[in-house]
């Protein structure tokens, strides 16, 4: 592989959306489930439903290469044809993402091991060791036909490779894996002593003599050595992107031009999207609300903000998300009447310029049927294809949105190393879990009013006038640093408890917690004391603050004030006048510290005293509660999108020129009337 395949090809996404000239609306297709003559009916209805992009083919490597090399694309050339003929461009899968049976029945060898040593087979997907050298070569070679066939096909828009990396399989623990597990160590550390310096091996008699001697942290009779874990984290995640690299590197040597992406799965732990990121030419995420969740719109917002961030603010893709219910919960909830249309416009409001689903035409057999499909099997005359159809050509009729971006000045610190060290085991409280913590300082934010991008700690924080880390528990000297640097100029930090503990190796920082942001938060910690289950400890505001109140729980801090002053404090019997949460006055800015978690009611409280005092205005004040406003603006003008996420009607007044975007006749609006769900698109002036 040529280093230089690796790096993204300038320019190749614009030709992607200048092509569309508009959103991009879509989902999987896969025509090969049904017979020949259903082809004609998609094709009508896509049209009407104005879909101008579909991914295809993304698990059909058993009919493109039935047997070892027998490679037959005349089937997906039709199918391409077809689409060209109709006006819709072509997200090609590389179609690796399901080894066929032919393969597994020449290499076994390819199959996943767990950490517990049991093979996982074949019949579903994904079934392949992200380590086997067999697969990396069978998958690149089809990459390589594939590209080579279809390079001047003109449906040809974007390449597809693999799909949700990791989602299955996260990590392999065969003897393939193991070995190259003992080459990554040796390139990483090179010496066995680094090796074991990193990995605090006196403890509990792990010394290494030889790299020779490290196996993969499989089961074991109790925790397995946790700076080991954290390297296999490290390892498999890497493994997982030689991966794709292998494939997209074929891709860029033979269709230099085509744009390159890979779905990454929003929430997925394993794959460091940031580090991926800037290996594609445009980012694409696949997001499941539960629409049973009590506000199901917050973890895809999170989803949605992180992508954006991962690539510096530039549009992405939805790739995919749910017409209706999925089929992979324990109870699938469908997306009541509406919501679909608002979850959609959502990932818009977020950034997206392109809406897609998972996927064209429910399928009739096999293990995703009652997943529901944009045509359902009910067929067109149903609630669920209307809805998608109107969908479509509502986003089609507003082209100016394409290439105008969200402007934040709040970021939230989200580092996969972290995250990956936050959840080991052995900790104070197995209650610190990364995703729920962001969460409870994103659900407050999004209250708030205001818009947030997902950064890792190695952005550029001098953009933000507001920095929230929410638990970051793995920080290096140097990133502590730069926090600390972006307070003293000015800026304003919350820092959540258990941030900062450990190094890149999971070895605590000393001289109390948390050493290395001890002086930006002018706090000192000796003890964790984490909560009982369901324990829970009063809070009240104090100073600025005063009359506040909330609940916190899970975790608390016996904090010693070095400087900072207490901004609330515990209100119990056993704690009564403790400092909970810390405002530090340094340099030139401010800094926050929560010692503990509080309810929603606290840290609106605190956060919205933060947002206040670091001049962060929302895209627009006085919202009712529930009501989500975002901006986007870029050349094709200033997009005001309201997205009422509650079950009531609500006006919301405008202040300005603002014209309905929604509305052909280009009415000129004032106040908007949102009903249940209801969506508002305006434009400026
Ligand atoms: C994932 C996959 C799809 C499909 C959907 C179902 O996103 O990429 O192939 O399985 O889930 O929700």
């Amino acid at each position: 592989m040529d280093v230089n395949d690796l790096n993204p090809a300038p320019g190749a996404a614009s030709r992607l959306w200048r092509g569309l000239g508009g959103l991009a609306f879509g989902g999987d297709y896969n025509p090969e489930q049904w017979p020949a003559e259903t082809r004609a009916e998609d094709l009508r209805l896509m049209a009407e439903a104005k879909v101008n992009l579909v991914t295809v083919g993304v698990f059909a490597w058993a009919r493109v290469e039935p047997v070892r090399d027998a490679y037959d694309f005349s089937y997906f050339e039709k199918v391409l044809d077809d689409l060209h003929a109709h006006g819709i461009t072509a997200d090609l899968a590389t179609m690796t993402a399901s080894p066929p049976p032919w393969l597994v029945h020449e290499h076994p060898e390819i199959l996943p091991v767990t950490a517990e040593g049991a093979v996982l087979g074949p019949g579903g997907r994904q079934h392949f060791c992200p380590s086997s050298p067999v697969y990396r070569e069978r998958a690149a070679m089809l990459a390589e036909r594939l590209a080579t066939h279809f390079r001047d096909h003109p449906a040809l828009g974007l390449w597809h490779v693999g799909n949700e990396y990791g989602c299955h399989i996260a990590a392999c623990y065969c003897e393939v894996s193991a070995a190259a597990f003992r080459r990554w160590l040796r390139e990483r550390y090179d010496d066995v002593d680094a090796l074991n310096d990193a990995w605090s091996t006196d403890f509990w008699s792990q010394r290494y003599a030889s790299f020779d001697h490290v196996r993969p942290p499989a089961l074991a009779p109790t925790f397995p050595n946790p700076a080991q874990q954290l390297d296999y984290m490290r390892f498999s995640d890497q493994e997982l992107r030689a991966c794709f690299e292998a494939e997209a590197s074929v891709l860029r040597r033979v269709t230099p031009g085509v744009p390159v992406t890979t779905n990454f799965l929003g929430g997925l732990k394993s794959v460091d999207v940031f580090e991926w990121a800037p290996g594609l030419d445009v980012a694409a995420v696949d997001c499941y609300a539960d629409p049973h969740d009590e506000r199901p719109h917050l973890a895809p917002g999170l989803v949605y903000d992180t992508i954006r961030g991962s690539r510096g603010g530039e549009p992405w893709i939805l790739m995919e998300q749910a017409p209706s219910a999925v089929n992979w919960r324990a109870r699938n909830a469908v997306k009541q009447p509406g919501r679909m249309r608002l979850w959609s416009w959502q990932a818009v409001a977020h950034g997206a310029d392109a809406v897609m689903f998972f996927q064209w035409r429910q399928s009739r057999g096999g293990a995703e049927k009652f997943h529901s499909g944009m045509v359902p099997h009910a067929g067109a005359d149903s609630r669920v294809y209307r809805e998608i159809a109107a969908l479509g050509q509502e986003l089609a009729s507003v082209p100016g949105l394409l290439g105008t971006r969200v402007r934040n000045q709040v970021a939230i610190l989200l580092d996969w190393n972290s995250w990956w060290a936050l959840e080991l085991d052995s900790h104070p409280s197995a209650g610190v879990r990364q995703a729920e913590r962001l969460l409870d300082h994103y659900g407050p934010l999004h209250d708030l009013g205001v818009g947030v991008d997902v950064v890792p700690p190695s952005a550029d924080l001098g953009a933000y006038a507001l920095v929230v880390a929410p638990n970051l528990y793995l920080l290096s000297t140097e990133d502590a640093e730069r926090l600390t640097s972006y307070v003293a100029g000015g800026g304003a930090l919350v820092v959540s408890f258990f941030s900062g503990i450990v190094d890149q190796h999971d070895r605590v920082h000393l001289g109390g917690y948390p050493a290395p942001l001890r002086e930006v938060l002018g706090v000192r910690v000796e003890e964790f004391c984490p909560a009982a289950e369901h324990e829970t400890f009063a809070v009240r505001g104090c100073g600025a603050l005063e009359g506040a109140e909330g609940v916190a729980d899970l975790w608390r801090e016996d904090l010693q004030l070095t400087g900072a002053e207490p901004e609330f404090v515990f209100d119990s019997a056993d704690w009564a006048g403790r400092p909970a949460v810390t405002r530090h006055e340094f340099g030139a800015g401010v800094a926050r510290y929560l010692s503990t978690r509080l309810d929603e009611t606290g840290m609106r409280a605190v956060l919205g005293r933060a947002v206040a005092e670091a001049g962060v205005r929302p895209a627009l004040q006085g919202l009712p509660a529930g009501v989500e406003a975002a901006v986007r603006s870029g050349d094709g003008g200033t997009f005001l999108i309201l997205l009422n996420h509650t079950g009531d009607k609500h006006e919301v007044r405008l202040d300005g020129e603002w014209t309905d975007a929604l509305d052909p006749a280009d009415a000129r609006v004032s106040t908007v009337a949102l009903p249940p769900a209801g969506v508002a698109v305006l434009r400026a002036g």
